[in-house]
């Protein structure tokens, strides 16, 4: 029987500009926590559903899923990205240069607990506070209504001793929470897309 595959998932039509030059500069930095185009591109789509939005980026890297979140922004948008790492950090300000996003060089763990500004449409979690760490603090910066988005879900060559019990915890802990609902997809890095909502 002849399958016809109707759907490639992996023909990426709107790669932001500045995407190479930054997977170039990344592949010189050995840096191999990236996110993948997949992930870009779904928080590209995500961000574009916020008009005026607000939204976070929790380990920005060199910059690779942020390109893809600003690519999303209308002119109203802004960004929030936080990077512990100067180096990489001065990657991402260096290429992205935009008035529309604050580069922030901290630690996540205490940024996150220091932050008492207006809450997010869309929270990029991508290091381990605000993910692994500080989850529930970091929930609830998200506005009802609003997306929290986390990759690396499916085990990665990377992955150091013990983490995938790390994963396995917090999902069984996500699937205890009573003010979201989420969808997981077996895709990409392993992907998923939860919604805040009202209790
Ligand atoms: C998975 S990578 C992010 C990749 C990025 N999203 C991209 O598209 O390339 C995680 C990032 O979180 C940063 N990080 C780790 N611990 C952190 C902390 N405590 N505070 C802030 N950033 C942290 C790391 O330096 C790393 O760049």
């Amino acid at each position: 029987m002849k399958i016809y595959l109707t759907m490639k998932d992996n023909i990426f039509l709107d790669v932001p500009v500045q995407y190479e030059k930054i997977a170039q500069a990344t592949k010189e930095m050995k840096f191999n926590m990236a996110s993948d185009l997949h992930t870009g591109s779904l928080l590209k789509t995500l961000v574009a559903s916020k008009p005026s939005g607000r939204i976070l980026e929790l380990g920005t890297g060199t910059g690779l899923a942020t390109s893809w979140i600003i690519a999303g922004m209308d002119d109203g948008t802004r960004l929030i990205t936080v990077e512990n790492n100067e180096l990489l950090l001065d990657t991402a300000r260096q290429t992205l240069r935009d008035s529309r996003v604050e580069f922030i060089m901290a630690d996540g763990y205490e940024w996150i607990q220091n932050y008492s500004g207006e809450k997010f449409d869309l929270i990029f979690a991508d290091a381990m506070p605000g993910k692994y760490d500080l989850f529930q603090e970091t929930i609830s910066l998200v506005k009802e209504g609003g997306f929290y988005v986390i990759d690396d879900m499916l085990s990665q060559p990377n992955w150091p001793e013990g983490h995938s019990e790390k994963v396995k915890r917090f999902i069984t802990n996500l699937e205890k929470q009573k003010d979201i609902t989420f969808t997981k997809l077996k895709w990409s890095t392993g992907i998923i897309v939860v919604t805040r909502i009202k209790k």
